[in-house]
């Protein structure tokens, strides 16, 4: 078995929304492994496209380093919480090129891809063609302002960014022009028999899923482009210079990468997995969000290129935290990170299993909620077990179990539980299973309230007894962890050593209770969660977002180095009247002005010819560089500097002081 989660972008961290599947997957590949079966878990940082490669630039780096201090991170966040890939990689590896490389090859011969060419925006001040999320500008169809290039948030209106209006490219500033560019297209519509069979045999998708699929088999199915322009961060096409691939057609070939990188670490063979004849079972767990790509351009392409396809895609819903979508000013995006910083990850872990089941609907993470089910559950009813008995067996018994179990009808009856538990699991209704094991802790305690062994440690002659119920009462706290283990693996292993027991499979009819056993010391397995450290994590995911400069024109222009003030002091800033303003012959961005600076007159050119007429110009104060050394330009000498704001080009807005300033004033 070969199972996937979806690939995190490679420019952010790891948040809590993220572990919902990361946490979904990991119960799911541990349950598998427990049950003797082979599984590889697989996963990879998705490391291409504009946003990374602008994210780079921003942080002043080269994308290869940004991916690099990235993945570094993911890896740390992801083992925090447990979560134990198999092999995590990166899609920015050689097998990934090439891999890429051959499904497209593939694809093209067998007459799936299609040259066209098309018409884009393009920022000419950034010199790129701008993806949608890109561009901003005012909705076509209800005039809201500043919305993105694909579709409005105010009246939900989807559009081509050519028909936005006004817009501006987010990058730069400056206005997107149109352009012409070839680009390859994947033809889908050339899978249409296929996929409709694909989507309706039984158990490939949910059947929310497979009902929305069909609705847009339905409505047709437009080819895709898997073509970006340079300057772009990911594989040139090969036989296309200056030609990428769009990142979402390499991402999920990058399952395929990351399992041929582990395949060459551990022997394993790539084509038993991946061969069109395999009889390995392939799993792709991913978000609601991307279901078009997993559901229909997978298979798809898979098909196309001779590969085998999914056995099914799994995907759940989105996290909300308090019952809202997760928020940077609320507290509520909580990053993997800050949340290991205050909590044990074997809390979130449980909590969300105790939420998950098999359909895509929403999931709430609610505080008190959480803290309750946490502290009732694990530590009150699972981890008490243990420590209601494991006292007096060290005490009085020098470690050692019983000879025989008082009730051995119940030990079989926790045992004849793991099977519907099991399927449960298989089934991913983890809060079905968390719940039958809770049940059956409910009776482990039951029984240990009605043999009270807190008594019978009082009375003298009982020592038989006594040793008996509290073996019994750890047998089946032995099983419960067991049943646990997929959910709550660290809290598993520290119970195995406190038992003095090997790595547990899945208990079976088969399985023996600990007998004349000598167990560890008790050390507490889990403490409860303490609200004041939740309300610590909340407050340190808190974030000031007054300063909104995470995105717009700031974003393509990263502020400079800090600077002293000494060094701010000494540029001369000077408030100046423009007298006189004219074009220079030959000169294609200058304009020739005459600047009052309170009694001396200066002569500057200024590159702002695209953006003003000289006569509006006549009579305006601005600020100058008065101390800037002139410079002997082709047209004169330049006296000084205008200060002006902006991208450039058409793009410029000239610095004026409020009203009552005076030529000549220094400005601090
Ligand atoms: O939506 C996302 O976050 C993508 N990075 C998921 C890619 S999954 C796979 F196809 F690679
Ligand atoms: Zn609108």
């Amino acid at each position: 078995m070969l199972v996937t989660s979806a690939l995190p972008y490679a420019n952010g961290p790891i948040h809590l929304g993220h572990l919902v599947e990361y946490i979904q997957t990991d119960i799911w590949v541990r349950f598998q492994k427990m049950r003797g079966t082979t599984c590889w878990y697989v996963c990879a940082d998705d490391t291409h496209g504009t946003p990374i490669m602008l994210k780079a630039q921003q942080e002043g780096m080269t994308p290869e380093a940004l991916i690099e201090q990235v993945g570094k991170e993911h890896r740390e966040d992801f083992a925090g919480f447990d979560i134990a890939f198999d092999c995590y990689y990166s899609t920015h590896s050689q097998e990934n090129r090439d891999l890429a490389a051959l499904i497209y090859q593939r694809l093209k011969e067998a007459g799936h891809i299609e040259a066209r060419t098309i018409t884009q925006l393009y920022d000419p001040v950034k010199k790129m063609f701008l993806p949608d999320r890109f561009i901003r500008g005012e909705c076509p169809r209800c005039g809201a302002r500043d919305q993105y290039g694909d579709s409005c948030e105010a009246c939900g209106a989807t559009y081509s960014p050519t028909e936005l209006k006004n817009p501006v490219s987010a990058v730069s500033g400056a206005k997107p022009v149109e352009k012409e560019t070839l680009h390859y297209f994947f033809k889908l519509s050339d899978f249409k028999g296929f996929l409709k069979d694909w989507v309706h045999r039984k158990g490939h998708l949910q059947p929310e899923v497979a009902h929305k699929v069909d609705e847009w088999l339905q409505s047709g199915l437009r080819d895709w482009d898997i073509t970006r322009d340079a300057p772009y961060f990911g594989f040139e096409i090969p036989d296309a210079p200056g030609k990428y691939f769009y990142v979402w057609l390499d991402a999920p070939i990058g399952y395929m990468a990351s399992f041929k990188h582990l395949c060459a670490g551990k022997g394993v063979n790539f084509d038993d997995y991946w061969g069109p004849d395999s009889s390995a079972e392939l799993y792709h767990f991913i978000g609601k969000d991307i279901i078009y790509f997993h559901a229909l351009f997978w298979p798809a392409m898979l098909h196309g290129a001779g590969f085998r396809t999914p056995s099914a895609v799994y995907a759940h819903g989105f996290l909300t935290v308090n019952g809202e979508k997760m928020s940077k000013s609320r507290g509520t995006f909580i990053k993997a990170r800050t949340y290991l910083d205050h909590l044990d990850p074997q809390y979130l872990r449980y909590y969300f299993a105790a939420k998950l089941g098999a359909g895509v609907e929403d999931l709430d993470l609610n505080f008190d909620d959480f803290t309750q089910r946490v502290n009732s559950d694990l530590v009150g009813k699972v981890v008490n077990i243990a420590s209601r008995c494991a006292g007096f067996i060290k005490k009085r018994f020098e470690g050692k179990l019983a000879a025989v179990l008082p009730d051995p009808d119940l030990f079989h009856r926790f045992l004849g539980a793991g099977e519907e538990i099991a399927t449960l699991y298989e089934a991913r209704e983890f809060g079905k299973a968390m719940r039958e094991i809770m049940a059956l802790a409910d009776v482990a305690n039951q029984y240990i309230d009605e043999n009270k062994p807190w008594v019978i440690a009082k009375e003298p002659g009982r020592e038989e007894e006594l040793q008996a119920i509290c073996t019994q009462g750890l047998n089946l706290f032995r099983l419960l962890v067991t049943y646990l283990k997929p959910v709550v693996p660290s809290l598993a292993t520290k119970s195995e050593a406190f038992l003095n027991i090997s790595s547990q499979p899945w208990p079976d009819v088969s399985t023996e209770p600990l007998l004349n056993h000598r167990i560890n010391d008790f050390k507490p397995l889990l403490t409860r969660v303490d609200p004041d450290k939740i309300s610590a994590m909340v407050e340190a995911s808190k974030e000031n977002l007054e300063p909104a400069v995470a995105s717009g024109p700031l974003a393509a222009e990263p502020i400079a180095d800090l600077i002293d003030y000494q060094e701010f002091a000494k540029v001369d800033l000077r408030i100046a009247r423009i007298v006189e303003a004219s074009h220079v012959a030959g000169a294609e961005k200058l304009l020739q002005l005459t600047l009052d600076l309170g009694g001396e007159t200066r002569t500057v050119f200024a590159g702002i010819k695209a953006a003003y007429d000289p006569k509006d110009l006549v009579g305006r104060l601005t600020v100058v560089v008065a101390n800037l050394k002139p410079r002997k330009m082709r047209f004169g000498l330049s006296e000084g500097m205008v200060l002006a704001a902006g991208p450039g080009g058409d793009e410029l807005y000239l610095l004026s002081p409020d009203e009552g300033a005076q030529p000549g004033m220094r400005v601090k």
